[in-house]
């Protein structure tokens, strides 16, 4: 306890230098900080006092060594609490234990290292390269002070072009390492039914309902290997399996790891609608639906196992209603009540005049490629 008396001392103290105000709760965390902590890195309450009081100093001793020890610094880094600082020039070892770190002589300059990264920074790598970003394969960059080294993300296609980038920003092999990483990074994003998707960043369609790791949307909005983006053209998945014509107008967009695929619906009117479950309403049953073109209609079933002869083919197995719909309302949620029905394939009208629209029940891609709805 002693201990711990100690260190909460030494929060105190130096939570004011980085929060830039003292603070009455300065020696306790959050409970739910806590409970976070203990999941995650397995420390218990007084574990995780004394972790972030020490890391709190450590910030102060890689200061002072970054100062006293100047172009000889390699950097700093932590392992479960203990402070590591690098130098290149072995005479300034005892400065570091002095100062309560241990000491790593290494041979690289982090200046260069930095200044190597900074011209990476300013090349136009997609350029140089000749590439799209999403296929010049290099995700990122970045100086690992661990490491003493530059390090390059690349996809498996890519490692040689990332070297290259690493000789041409002046780096030797033994001052950059190139890591394989299995996708290209992107930002998260959360899929829920009615949103707008687009295909390959150019035609727009409607998400269906999001499925455990993508979501199901109309066959004839992409064919298997397109691209599905954000309209902001995040990419957010790819096409898996298309049906369309024929058996069906349905498809499955395997979704990037990240992501939210939310068991809900756009309602339009700036909510969701939960889905908890997918069983099909008969014939006269009250239907809506959700599509990013016109939003939300509603109306009744009218027929179950249509065949509807679109130009590009006739489709079986579609169920006809009264709702009206239009040009990127396509893949679209239909539901009733909270139970998913299936997405927007076609037909005809408009929702100014009103009209007729097809969908392809739900249930039917879901056995098509062994699917699990989401559930809100
Ligand atoms: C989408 O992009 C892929 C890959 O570049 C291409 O093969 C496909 O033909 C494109 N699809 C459409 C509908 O433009
Ligand atoms: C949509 O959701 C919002 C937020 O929950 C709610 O206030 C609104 O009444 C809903 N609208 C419809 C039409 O369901």
């Amino acid at each position: 306890m002693a201990s711990i008396t100690k260190f909460l001392a030494a929060l105190a103290v130096f939570l004011p230098i980085v929060y830039g105000a003292p603070t009455q709760a300065a020696n306790a965390l959050h409970p739910e900080i806590l409970a976070a902590m203990k999941r995650d890195l397995g420390l218990d309450a007084e574990q995780a006092h004394v972790r972030v009081a020490r890391e709190l100093k450590a910030t102060e001793i890689i200061e002072q060594l970054k100062t006293s020890t100047g172009s000889s610094f390699g950097g700093a880094w932590l392992v479960d609490g203990e402070l590591n600082v690098a130098v290149t020039d072995e005479a300034l070892t005892s400065e570091v234990s002095a100062a309560g770190a241990t000491p790593v002589v290494v041979s690289n300059d982090l200046s260069k290292l930095q200044e190597a990264k900074a011209a990476l920074d300013k090349l136009d790598i997609d350029a140089t390269l000749g590439r799209k970003r999403e296929e010049s394969g290099i995700a990122s960059y970045y100086v690992d002070v661990a490491a003493n080294k530059l390090i390059l993300e690349a996809l498996s296609g890519s490692t040689s072009q990332a070297a290259d980038l690493a000789k041409q920003v002046g780096l030797v092999e033994s001052e950059f390492e190139v890591k394989v990483v299995d996708s290209m990074p992107t930002t998260f994003v959360t899929v829920r039914g009615g949103d707008a998707y687009l295909i390959n960043r150019s035609a727009r369609c409607s998400v269906g309902f999001s499925v455990t790791g993508g979501f199901v949307s109309a066959g004839h909005c992409g064919t298997t290997g397109n691209t599905a983006s954000t309209t902001s053209g995040t990419t957010i998945g790819t096409f898996a399996g298309s049906v369309f014509p024929g058996s069906g107008d349905y498809s499955y967009i395997r979704g990037t790891s990240g992501n939210t695929y939310s068991g809900t619906v756009n309602n339009y009117s700036g909510g969701s609608i939960a889905i908890s479950g997918s069983t099909a309403t008969a014939v006269g049953g009250s239907i809506c639906r959700s599509g990013s073109t016109t939003g939300v209609f509603c109306g009744s079933v009218r027929a179950l196992g249509a065949t509807v002869r679109y130009s590009q083919g006739s489709v079986t197995g579609l169920t006809q209603t009264n709702v009206c719909a239009e040009p990127g309302d396509s893949g679209g949620s239909w539901y009733s009540g909270s139970q998913a029905q299936g997405v927007t394939s076609g037909g005809s009208g408009d929702c100014t005049s009103g009209g007729t629209t097809y969908f392809q029940p739900v249930n039917e891609i879901l056995s098509a490629y062994g699917l699990t709805l989401a559930r809100g």
